[in-house]
Order: structure tokens, then C-alpha cells, then sequence
């Protein structure tokens, strides 16, 4: 009996089954799930929350632009996400003025509210899998860029005749490596006006430090509406426009959640790499992540230094280094994460697996070893890659130099004169923007510019000018900078103004031959892109597409399609599809963790914590005045929790990623009560192996989030416009 209970646990080790609250599911299959969901603490069914016949959560929640999610809080199109996600929007607003970033914007009535050109919100309508329309006519014997032809083709014709007749687009997915393809058909609004958001303290507060880790004070949320035309339809921004009256908005839940309470996650993950192979993860952790740390260390010091010297230049930097740092520090928990867990071992021990099984299946029997005899192939050129977009591309000098031989581009593939035209006004855009400050931006991005060449030179990353030493080099990038004509902006404007779009030839070639920078960016091109390795590499890249297909369907094969969740009585599905950036419901418990021997992390935080960290010298954590003023007189209201205290954030056990930020963080009834946007550092290896002991995702408490708007903002007409459900 023993043996076999031993037998038994050896073989569930092994088995690359989404362990216990691991999962990104597809709604529309999510029946699926239904019991295990139930049995974790759910009250609802799997209809409540996808059904194409009625109204149901799936219509609250939208994906905010091309990269974070939104939810519906009320029946005149108000929306929430979170403050990282509307920043740019802010950013965009603010002037030294009007500095809506630092100070907080809150529209007082909906005159006052601003439109955001560009900014988008896609609503699902429907989705369907059509795996057997799009891959019909396709047999094993179908080369990669047949099958590739085939599949565009169908997906064309598919995705029109879905939409005929109506206002919505469709698009279809691969999952599962193009095992199976599945079309979304959206609704997408074009008029979204930005209606609030908290002062940077509040909204950013801990910033770049506090980021990525828990325990976590961040106010990270901002509220917009979206608008459309008298038919109800979506419609470009227009005076004329009315609020929009959604299927369904969401009811908030002012009851708060304990440690142990079921959650889940409904949002838009936007990429998780769950069954790539050894080698691949070795690709990630060992040179890809290392190298950009180490890169983006380099332009966050050059960007911090000049952010300390004046409020325009924290301002100007605000926005770029939040992002920079975003990814530098998430790749270092990423990498710390697969160490501890000795992911890439673990990855190999489920090869060998995967090997005996198919040891008698010719379809699958070489797949891993041509897997990585592919990836030997590609490592290097995918190395060279990371330093053109890392370094070589780090300096928007350098990302200017390669937008000026785009001229080059146009005159070579006969593009006529207001190709050219638009070409110029394209390059002014980024002139202007260049040539703002002027003074100091040129004194950060030229430091920026000389120091990561130099170090993809040190590590032989640039071939161009070779026979000069280190210090050489350095020279001579400095050279570059003076002598281009992108550091003069007079010169550069005059030349430009100069060239005849009818007749572009000659002036054109001029500037591509004797401009240093531009002779600098395109050596850095050749040597990578026109070489006999990157022809093979881009072969290799289309093998492992396919090698990668076949692999994930042996694994499907080789296990079940449905294993125990929750607990020994209910079962669930075995695989989950990466996240691919399309709508998934993760779910989960309240839970705290213990990322260090004899530390535990509770699974909330209060107020109580931002006063702790208060520290007027430091920007990350200067707290606003009338936040202090409310503390003192615990006026919380309604938003306490039953210990009189004020919930600030709380952490679950939710697989989320980036693209889950905004995502609504419901309860067992299918009430908001809060708003995702991180994960626990710890556990941000969970795009490549996830840890039920580490993984985390940071939710903003709702009540802390009402409390900012009512309380601290004075705007609590916008909490009128919400349902609260206060029992
Ligand atoms: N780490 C979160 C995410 O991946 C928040 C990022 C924005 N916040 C920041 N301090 N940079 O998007
Ligand atoms: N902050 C992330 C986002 O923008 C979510 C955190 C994560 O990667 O899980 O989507």
C-alpha cells in the first residue's frame, strides 16, 4: 500500500498539471470548472459569468487599450482600472499647471470630463472556437508557410462573414500552440473621457519601490467613462455623444474578504510561456533576463539622476522609467523565483517523461530533440536581438538615427512624394518631442546613448570599428553625438526643410552617408539582421512554431483531460492555455505566505501602513495632508472593516499576469471588492512555473478605493453612480 501511495505522489509530481489554483481559464468553457469553483467557495454558476443569451459579468469587464482591463461599476459607462494603466493619459493632461499626475484630476460633472483620442475599450460580445474552420484542408503534410497561408486565409473569411452586417470586429486566436483556434467578436468604444484619479501619493504611492512586492499601500486605481452616439453605438468622440448604458455593470461589495475567502480574477492576461521546454526557460532566465537587467540598470540611473534635478524633468522622465523599471524588476524575482524552485531541472525531469512515453510514437518520439537542436540555432541571434532593442536602441538618439533611414525606406520602395511628406512630418513629431529641454534631455540620453553601446560592445555585441580599443570607442561615440546632425537642431531642421519630396534622392543619400549616427544604427542592423545566422535563425524560430504545436499536443495526449481540484470529489481540467491577451477567469483563496524562513505575510494591509511609511524627504512616500487629516479622525465611514480599521490592499492566491492590471477581483457572489494590479515578487516566476506556496496577486481593497473618491476627493457623486451592496 505504501509503494503505491508512494508510486502515486511520485507520478503526480511529475505531471506538468496546473497545480491547485494555477489557471487562466476560457470563459466559455468554464462548465468546465463550474463544480471545482463551487467547491472553492463559489456561490454563483459558471453562467453568471459567461453567457451569450443574457446579460452576465462577462459584459462588465473590458480591456483597456491593447494592455490592461476594466469593469463596469455603473449603468452610465463609468469604468475603473488602475492608476499604472490610465497613467499615460494623466501624464498627457498635466502641464506644471494643471498637474493632474501629482495633484489628482476629479471631474466635478461631466462637462469636466476629458477625452482621451485613441483610447480604446473592447467589450466581448461573443466568442466561439472554430478550430475546424480555420484549420480545414490542413494535414500533417502541409509545409509551415502553407499551413501559415491557409490559416490567414481562413481566418479572414471567417472573422468577415462573423461581423457582416454589424458594428463589431472579430479576431481569432491560437491556443495551445495552434492545437486549437478560438474568434472573439468585440465591440469597441472609441470615445473614453479619464474622470478621475488620486494624486501620485495615492496612486503610485511606494512607487518604483514599493512595486512588484508585497506588503503594498498602492492606490492604484483611475476611473473613466465611455461615451457613444444617440443610437447607443460606439462612436468617435463627439459633444453629441451620451454616456454609454452597459448589459451590465458590477455591484460592489463593501462586506471586505478574510483569509480563506474564494475570488477570482476575470481580465485579459496578456502572456505566460506555461509549456515551453527546458531550453527555453534557460533562454529566459540565464541570458534574456540578465542581460536586460543589466541594460535597463544603466538608463534607470541616467533617467533618476536628471528625475531628482526639477519637477519638469521628474515629470518628463515619470512615465518612461516606470515602465523601464517595471520589467527590470520583475525579471530579477523571475529569475530568483526559477532558481529556487530549480525550474529549468524540474522542466528536464518532465522531458524525460514526456521521452519514455513517446518512445514508441513516431509522431513524437524526436520532438524535444529537435526542440533543442532548434534553440541552438537561434540562442545566439536571439541574443544579438535583445542588445539592438536593449542597447543599441536605449538612446532616442539612436531610435532616431534608425527612424531617419525610414526616408532611405520610402525612396527605395517608390513611395511618392506625400509618402515622403508624411515621412518628414512623422520625424518632426519626434524632433519636437527630442528638442523639448533640449539642454538637459541631450545631456541624459547622450549618457545613456555612449554607455549601453559600450556595453554591448564590451560584450562583443558590436562589430562596427572593431580595431578600437574600449576607451576608443567611447571616444568616438561621443564624436558621433556631437557631429550628428540630430544634435543640432537648427542644422537638423533646416536639412529636412530642404529636401524636395518630389525629387528626395540625392539629399536623402547625402544625410544616409555622411551622418554618423545614421552610419552607426544601420552597422548595428546589418550585423545582426543581414547575416547568414539570422536567415537561419528565422527558420529556426518557424521549426520550433511547429515543433512546438506537436509537443503540446503529445502532452495533451499523454495526459487525461481532467484531474482533482479542490479536493478529491470534484475534478477540473487538466491544461489551461497560455495567456494570449484574451478574457480568463482565474480563481483562488484570500491567502497570506511565508516568503522567508520565520516570516509570514498576512494577507491584507491598512492605512495603518502608509503612516508607518510615511517619510515627507522621500517622493514615494509622502503622504497627502488631507489622507493624514482622515487618519487622525478615523473617518473611514462605511468603508472600515468590523476592526475599525481601513483596508488598503490584500493578496490571493489568483494566477494573474501582466494584462490582469485593472482586472475587477470579485467574491464568492460575484461582487467587486477589489482591483488587481501586481503580483508578490516572490512569485513573479508564475509565467513560467507557478507556486502555490509563493504566488500572489495585489489586489486594491474597493473600499480603500471608494474611501479616495468619497472621503479624501469630495466626489462622491461618482460613488452614487455605483451599487453598493453594504450587507
Ligand atoms: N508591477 C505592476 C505591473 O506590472 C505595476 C506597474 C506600475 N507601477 C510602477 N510603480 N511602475 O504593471
Ligand atoms: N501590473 C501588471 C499589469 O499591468 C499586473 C501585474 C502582473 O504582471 O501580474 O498588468
Amino acid at each position: 500500500m505504501k509503494k503505491i501511495v508512494l508510486f502515486l505522489c511520485c507520478l503526480a509530481a511529475m505531471l506538468p498539471m496546473a497545480l491547485a489554483d494555477e489557471g487562466m481559464w476560457i470563459p466559455m468553457l468554464l462548465q468546465r470548472n463550474e463544480a471545482d469553483m463551487q467547491k472553492a467557495g463559489m456561490h454563483i454558476s459558471a453562467k453568471d459569468i459567461y453567457d451569450i443569451n443574457n446579460a452576465c459579468l462577462k459584459d462588465a469587464v473590458i480591456l483597456f487599450n491593447q494592455g490592461c482591463t476594466g469593469e463596469f461599476v455603473s449603468d452610465q459607462g463609468l469604468f475603473l482600472t488602475n492608476h499604472h494603466c490610465g497613467y499615460s493619459y494623466i501624464v498627457r493632461h498635466s502641464t506644471v499647471e494643471h498637474d493632474y499626475l501629482t495633484r489628482g484630476f476629479w471631474a466635478m460633472n461631466r462637462d469636466q470630463e476629458i477625452p482621451c483620442p485613441g483610447l480604446t475599450a473592447t467589450r466581448l460580445v461573443r466568442m466561439e472556437d472554430v478550430t475546424d474552420q480555420v484549420l480545414a484542408g490542413i494535414d500533417n503534410n502541409t509545409t509551415e508557410q502553407d499551413r501559415a497561408k491557409i490559416v490567414e486565409k481562413h481566418i479572414k473569411s471567417i472573422t468577415e462573414k462573423a461581423v457582416e452586417g454589424t458594428h463589431y470586429k472579430a479576431i481569432i486566436k491560437p491556443f495551445y500552440y495552434g492545437n486549437q483556434y478560438f474568434m472573439y467578436v468585440n465591440e469597441v468604444f472609441t470615445d473614453v473621457r479619464l474622470v478621475g484619479a488620486p494624486p501620485s501619493n495615492i496612486g503610485k504611492f511606494g512607487g518604483d519601490t514599493d512595486n512588484w512586492m508585497w506588503p503594498r499601500h498602492t492606490g492604484d486605481f483611475s476611473m473613466f467613462r465611455v461615451y457613444v452616439d444617440k443610437d447607443g453605438k460606439p462612436a468617435e468622440f463627439s459633444k453629441e455623444n451620451v454616456p454609454y448604458k452597459p448589459l451590465k455593470h458590477l455591484e460592489i461589495s463593501l462586506k471586505g474578504v478574510d483569509e480563506g475567502d474564494f475570488t477570482f480574477v476575470f481580465g485579459y492576461p496578456g502572456t505566460t510561456k506555461r509549456y515551453v521546454t527546458s531550453d527555453e526557460m534557460a533562454m529566459a532566465v540565464e541570458m534574456q533576463d540578465p542581460i536586460s537587467i543589466d541594460l535597463r540598470t544603466i538608463r534607470l540611473k541616467h533617467y533618476k539622476a536628471a528625475m531628482e534635478k526639477s519637477p519638469a524633468q521628474r515629470l518628463r522622465y515619470a512615465s518612461k522609467v516606470a515602465s523601464i523599471a517595471n520589467g527590470w524588476k520583475k525579471w530579477q524575482g523571475e529569475v530568483e523565483g526559477i532558481q529556487r524552485l530549480n525550474g529549468i531541472q524540474q522542466k528536464q525531469q518532465k522531458e524525460e517523461m514526456f521521452n519514455t512515453w513517446a518512445a514508441d510514437k513516431p509522431e513524437y518520439r524526436n520532438v524535444l530533440k529537435e526542440l533543442h537542436e532548434q534553440y541552438e540555432i537561434m540562442r545566439p541571434i536571439q541574443k544579438r536581438m535583445l542588445y539592438f532593442t536593449e542597447a543599441v536602441y536605449a538612446s532616442d538618439f539612436m531610435q532616431l538615427a534608425y527612424q531617419l533611414t525610414n526616408l532611405a525606406g520610402v525612396i527605395d520602395h517608390d513611395g511618392d512624394a506625400s509618402m515622403f511628406k508624411a515621412e518628414i512630418d512623422k520625424l518632426n513629431k519626434s524632433l519636437d518631442a527630442y528638442y523639448t529641454d533640449f539642454e538637459n534631455h541631450s545631456q541624459v540620453d547622450k549618457a545613456i546613448f555612449v554607455e549601453t553601446m559600450c556595453y554591448a560592445r564590451h560584450n562583443g555585441m558590436i562589430d562596427y570599428k572593431s580595431a578600437l580599443s574600449d576607451a576608443d570607442f567611447e571616444a568616438f561615440l561621443n564624436e558621433v553625438y556631437a557631429k550628428s546632425l540630430i544634435s543640432q537642431p537648427e542644422k537638423m531642421r533646416k536639412t529636412l526643410s530642404k529636401i524636395n519630396p518630389d525629387k528626395p534622392g540625392k539629399a536623402v543619400e547625402k544625410l544616409m552617408n555622411e551622418d554618423p549616427a545614421v552610419q552607426l544604427v544601420m552597422q548595428c542592423y546589418f550585423s545582426l539582421y543581414q547575416t547568414p545566422e539570422n536567415a537561419s535563425a528565422a527558420e529556426a524560430r518557424n521549426e520550433i512554431s511547429r515543433l512546438m504545436r506537436t509537443y503540446v499536443k503529445g502532452m495533451m495526449a499523454l495526459y487525461p483531460d481532467e484531474q482533482y481540484g479542490t479536493d478529491s470529489t470534484v475534478k477540473k481540467p487538466y491544461f489551461f492555455p497560455d495567456a494570449n491577451l484574451t478574457l480568463r477567469v482565474a480563481y483562488g483563496h484570500v491567502q497570506g505566505f511565508q516568503p522567508r524562513d520565520g516570516v509570514y505575510y498576512k494577507p491584507y494591509s491598512t492605512l495603518e501602513g502608509i503612516m508607518q511609511k510615511e517619510n515627507p524627504d522621500i517622493y514615494d512616500y509622502v503622504v497627502e495632508p488631507r489622507l493624514k487629516e482622515l487618519y487622525e479622525t478615523k473617518d473611514y465611514g462605511r468603508y472600515a472593516n468590523s476592526k475599525g480599521e481601513l483596508p488598503v490592499g490584500f493578496i490571493a492566491t489568483n494566477h494573474t499576469t501582466g494584462g490582469n492590471s485593472g482586472s475587477p477581483v470579485l467574491n464568492a457572489d460575484g461582487q467587486l471588492i477589489g482591483i488587481n494590479f501586481d503580483r508578490c515578487w516572490e512569485g513573479t516566476m508564475s509565467d513560467l512555473l507557478f507556486d502555490p506556496d509563493y504566488c500572489r496577486n495585489i489586489s486594491l481593497d474597493i473600499r480603500y478605493c471608494l474611501f479616495i473618491i468619497d472621503k479624501f476627493a469630495g466626489a462622491k457623486h461618482l460613488v452614487d453612480e455605483m451599487t453598493l451592496v453594504e450587507k
